[in-house]
C-alpha cells in the first residue's frame, strides 16, 4: 500500500521511553509512500539514535533551529509539510506547543505550520492526567489538532495505566485519516441513525425561553462520525452545526431545525420509526410554560407566575415503541452520582445504552470541545471514555453499536 504516497510528513520525536517506537512509525510511514522527515528533540537522542532515523527516513534527521544549511528550518519545515506528527508527544511539547513557546526546532516548527498536526501524547499516568496536562489538551483539541490515543496498559518502570503510546499501526491510520487518503470505515454503510443534538427551547413569550447550556457539539459529533462510516443520518436540532463561521454539514447528514421538546419529539418519532439507531444527545427540556403569552411580558405588570408542565419525554416514548433490531441510545448529563442516575435512566427508559457525563467536570460536558464518558448497556457491561475529542467519544461509543449489532446478526 502507498496509500501516503507523495506526502511530506515531518515526524517530531520527544523525549520519553516510547521514543524508540518512533523507528516503527518511521519505517511504517516510509512503506506508505510518505517523505518523512525526522525532527528529534534533544531528549529524544537520550532513548534512540539519530543515526537509526537517518537510515529509515527520507532525509537526514533535524534538530537545530540554528546549525543546519537553511537558516531558518522552522519555517521551511513547517511551510512544506503535508502533515506534522508529533510520536511520541511528551507533556513538554504539548505544553509548549499550547502555550506557543518555542524552545527548539520542533516546537517551533509546530507553531510555524499551518498543515494539520497529529499529536501521541505518551507519559505516566499521574501526568497525564495533571490537570495543565488536560488543560493543554484541551486548547489542543479546541484549536483543531488531531490527538491519537495515549491508550491504557503496561508502561516504563512496571506501573500500568492510561499514558501507552498509541501502537505505530494506529498512528498511521490516524494520519491517514487526517490527509483524507486512508482506508474509510464503511461499517455503518446502510443504516439509518438519527441523531438529536441541542438544548430545546420552550417559550415564555416571543421572545423569552426555558433553555440550557447544550451547544449540539456531542449531537453533531455523533452524526458526522456516521456519516463518515457510511450511514445516511438525520439530525434533528435547534441549533446550526456548531464550530468555525462557515462550517458545513458533512454529506450524508440531513438536518431538521426544531425549537421545542414537543417539535423534537413529533419530528424524531417521524424519523426514528425506519431508523436502525437512534442518538438522543440533545437536551431536552423537562419543563415548560403551561401557556406562553403571546406578547412580550412587561416589567411593570411585576414578577409573573409561571406554571410549567412537564413536557414529552421522547427517549422513554421511543424506548417504549421500539422496532425490532433497532438500538435506542439515551444520555445522562449529571451534576452527581453519574453512575447510579444513569443506571436508573437505563432501566426505567427503555434504552440500549446511557451515555453518561458529569456536566460539572473540568473540559468535559456543555460547549466544550472535548468529553469523557461513562457508556452503560443494557447488558450491564460499563464502558469507560476517558477525556478525548467529542468526535473521538462518538467514535468509541458508535464501535460499541457496530460489534453489538455484529453479535446480534451472529446469534440469528
Ligand atoms: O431523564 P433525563 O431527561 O435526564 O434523560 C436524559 C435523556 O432523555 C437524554 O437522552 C435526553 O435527550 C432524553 N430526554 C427526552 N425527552 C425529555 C427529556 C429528556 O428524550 N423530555
Amino acid at each position: 500500500m502507498t496509500s501516503l504516497a507523495g506526502k511530506r510528513i515531518v515526524l517530531g520525536v520527544s523525549g520519553g521511553i516510547a521514543a524508540y517506537k518512533a523507528v516503527e512509525i518511521c519505517r511504517r510511514l516510509m512503506d506508505e509512500g510518505a517523505h518523512v522527515i525526522p525532527v528529534l528533540t534533544k531528549g529524544a537522542t537520550r532513548f534512540v539514535g539519530r543515526t537509526t532515523f537517518d537510515a529509515l527516513a527520507s532525509e537526514r534527521v533535524q534538530m537545530s533551529l540554528f546549525d543546519e544549511d537553511d537558516p531558518i528550518p522552522h519555517t521551511t519545515l513547517g511551510q512544506t509539510a503535508d502533515c506534522v506528527l508529533v510520536a511520541p508527544a511528551t507533556a513538554r511539547v504539548i505544553g509548549a506547543y499550547a502555550a506557543g513557546i518555542s524552545s527548539d526546532l520542533l516546537t517551533a516548527t509546530l507553531i510555524a505550520t499551518r498543515a494539520p498536526v497529529v499529536v501521541c501524547p505518551a507519559m505516566h499516568t499521574e501526568m497525564w492526567e495533571h490537570p495543565a496536562v488536560a488543560d493543554n489538551i484541551a486548547t489542543l483539541v479546541e484549536r483543531g489538532v488531531h490527538i491519537v490515543g495515549p491508550e491504557s496498559g503496561r508502561l516504563a518502570g512496571g506501573d500500568e495505566g492510561a499514558g501507552r503510546l498509541s501502537s505505530p499501526a494506529d498512528i498511521v491510520a490516524a494520519v491517514s485519516r487526517v490527509l483524507d487518503v486512508g482506508e474509510k470505515r464503511s461499517d455503518m454503510a446502510g443504516l439509518s441513525v438519527v441523531v438529536t443534538a441541542g438544548g430545546t427551547r420552550e417559550p415564555i413569550d416571543p421572545v423569552r425561553y426555558i433553555g440550557n447550556h447544550s451547544s449540539g457539539k456531542q449531537g453533531y459529533a455523533f452524526a458526522e462520525e456516521a456519516a463518515g462510516r457510511g450511514a445516511s443520518v438525520t439530525v434533528v436540532t435547534t441549533v446550526d452545526r456548531p464550530g468555525p463561521l462557515g462550517a458545513t454539514v458533512a454529506s450524508g447528514v440531513t438536518v431538521v431545525r426544531v425549537d421545542t421538546a414537543e417539535e423534537m419529539a413529533a419530528a424524531t418519532a417521524d424519523a426514528a420509526k425506519e431508523a436502525d439507531v437512534v442518538i438522543m444527545a440533545a437536551a431536552v427540556a423537562d419543563f415548560r410554560p403551561v401557556d406562553p403569552a403571546g406578547v412580550k411580558l412587561k416589567k411593570r405588570d411585576g414578577v409573573p407566575a409561571i406554571e410549567l408542565e412537564p413536557t414529552p419525554d421522547i427517549l422513554a416514548s421511543l424506548g417504549a415503541s421500539k422496532p425490532e433490531g433497532q438500538i435506542l441510545i439515551g444520555f445522562a448529563a449529571e451534576t452527581c452520582d453519574v453512575a447510579d442516575n444513569a443506571a436508573a435512566k437505563l432501566n426505567g427508559k427503555g434504552a440500549d445504552y446511557i451515555v453518561a457525563n458529569d456536566v460539572t467536570a473540568e473540559n468535559a460536558g456543555f460547549a466544550h470541545d472535548t468529553n469523557e464518558v461513562l457508556v452503560l448497556a443494557s447488558d450491564g457491561r460499563v464502558h469507560s471514555v476517558g477525556l478525548r475529542s467529542k468526535r473521538q467519544v462518538a467514535q468509541a461509543v458508535l464501535d460499541l453499536v457496530v460489534a453489538d449489532r455484529d453479535g446480534r446478526a451472529n446469534v440469528r
